[in-house]
């Protein structure tokens, strides 16, 4: 029987894998530059996080967990974002008091219909901030999502959407408004915005259903702006005035994010090069949260951007370093030989020294080397180790000199 990959899960190869470090090293500068530090959360947590965080009318916590019993018979899920676990952590470590500036990195899971930039295991860099009101956070959490555009080279392929849900009550009451407006409409909307209608109306708001988007388009629709304080406005006003010049950034008084924790100033960013899937950054402010899971009240904000997706966005440059192939034709000895490849690559870090690892012939050694993409081969037999003077044979130019290991090592410090 043959295996296969899950659907919606990934194997990343090697060249693949180079991509996926030089995005991480790009984003990883970045975070540094504000001095955000790392959290390692686990993959699995109680179910129960998820429901009352993300929320049990929520897509994420209904259809898309995935759980299982452990041998105990606790309900386990597999993570499907990163915020509830870095609070739950937060919280059993007793800091939230303290604040905080963490980023984590890693898969998270949810059973969704795999597609274009949709998997059922994919990849967030997420960033929190604890600690820090409404206010300078909000504009540094936004700066940093410029930041990273601009480190990416895509500012210029993404629009940023904010908007702002208000303070819970105010997040209520708009609710409440919708809801009762769109009930009159109940029989023109289809089946899974009948369902939230009743379980969580703002979610329509989100509906790519065509008749869910004529009502919408109604002019006697609530409009959640008339809804909030200025205050808030000013808010999203001051974000457009501070990075409206390096980015496109709109209010969209229509987004409101699929994760139940969100109030206050919320956040997408798209770009239409992405197709279906175009938002490949997501977050915003979750005050309440944090007393909701049994902590001291403190507020917080945060963002994840979904690295399969960004992926597929930047153009990576890759630092070249040059490459010697070491190739080892001699008998028996054979270990002596590569404590030369060893001594030249203590000489430098900043060259690739590769061994075939194989007895094969000369010529089907060369061929490889050329193939592995060699710019040099380092040749040694019983002869050379005899007499402490290796072939260092230019595989670009198909020259070659006996050198010894000084002689090596002074052409490697040169490269
Ligand atoms: P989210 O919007 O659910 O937010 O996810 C963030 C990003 O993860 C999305 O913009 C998208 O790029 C990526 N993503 C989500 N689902 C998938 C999928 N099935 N396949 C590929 N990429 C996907 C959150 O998860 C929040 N925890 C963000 C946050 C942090 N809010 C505050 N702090």
């Amino acid at each position: 029987m043959k295996f296969h990959s899950l659907r919606g899960m990934q194997d990343i190869f090697q060249d693949d894998s180079k991509r996926w470090r030089a995005l991480r090293s790009i984003l990883q500068t970045v975070l540094d530059q504000y001095g955000i530090g790392e959290v390692q959360n686990p993959i699995l947590e109680n179910l129960n996080l998820f429901v009352r965080t993300v929320g049990d009318a929520s897509d994420i916590v209904n259809k898309e967990l995935y759980s299982f019993e452990d041998r105990n018979g606790e309900h386990i899920a597999l993570r499907p974002e990163g915020t509830a676990g870095f609070i739950r952590s937060v919280i059993e470590k007793k800091i939230e008091h303290e604040s905080q500036k963490a980023f984590y990195v890693g898969p998270m899971f949810r059973y969704e219909r795999p597609q274009k930039g949709r998997f059922r295991q994919f990849h967030q860099l997420g960033v929190e901030y604890i600690g820090f009101p409404e206010g300078d956070a909000d504009i540094e959490i936004i700066s940093i999502i410029s930041d990273l555009l601009e480190g990416l080279k895509i500012s210029k392929k993404a629009v940023i959407n904010i908007n702002h849900l208000g303070t819970n009550d105010v997040k209520q009451e708009y609710c409440r408004a919708l809801k009762e407006f769109l009930l009159d409409y109940k029989d023109s909307l289809s089946e899974i915005d009948q369902k939230r209608l009743d379980s969580n109306p703002l979610r329509i708001l989100d509906s790519k259903d065509e008749s869910a988007k004529d009502i919408l388009a109604l002019s006697d629709l609530p409009q959640y702006q008339d809804f909030l304080a200025n205050q808030h406005l000013d808010l999203l006003d001051s974000l457009i005035a501070s990075f409206g010049s390096k980015n496109a950034i709109k209010i969209n008084h229509k987004l409101v994010r699929g994760l139940d924790y969100y109030t206050g100033l919320v956040f997408e960013v798209v770009s239409n090069e992405l197709g279906a899937q175009d938002s490949f950054i997501g977050g915003g402010r979750y005050d309440n949260l944090i007393s909701e899971l049994g902590g001291r009240p403190q507020s917080a904000i945060g963002f994840a951007v979904g690295l399969d997706r960004v992926l597929n966005l930047f153009e990576p440059v890759y630092s070249y370093k040059k490459k010697v192939i070491f190739i080892n034709l001699t008998g028996s000895d054979r270990h002596h030989a590569y404590n030369i490849a060893s001594k030249i690559r203590e000489a430098s870090k900043n060259i690739i020294v590769e061994s075939i690892l194989t007895d094969a012939s000369l010529k089907s050694q060369l061929r490889k080397a050329n193939k592995l993409g060699g710019d040099f081969a380092l040749i040694i037999g019983d002869g050379e180790m005899t007499n402490k003077k290796f072939i260092w044979k230019d595989l670009n130019e198909s020259s070659q000199e006996f050198v010894t290991l000084e002689e090596i090592i002074g052409k490697i410090h040169q490269l």
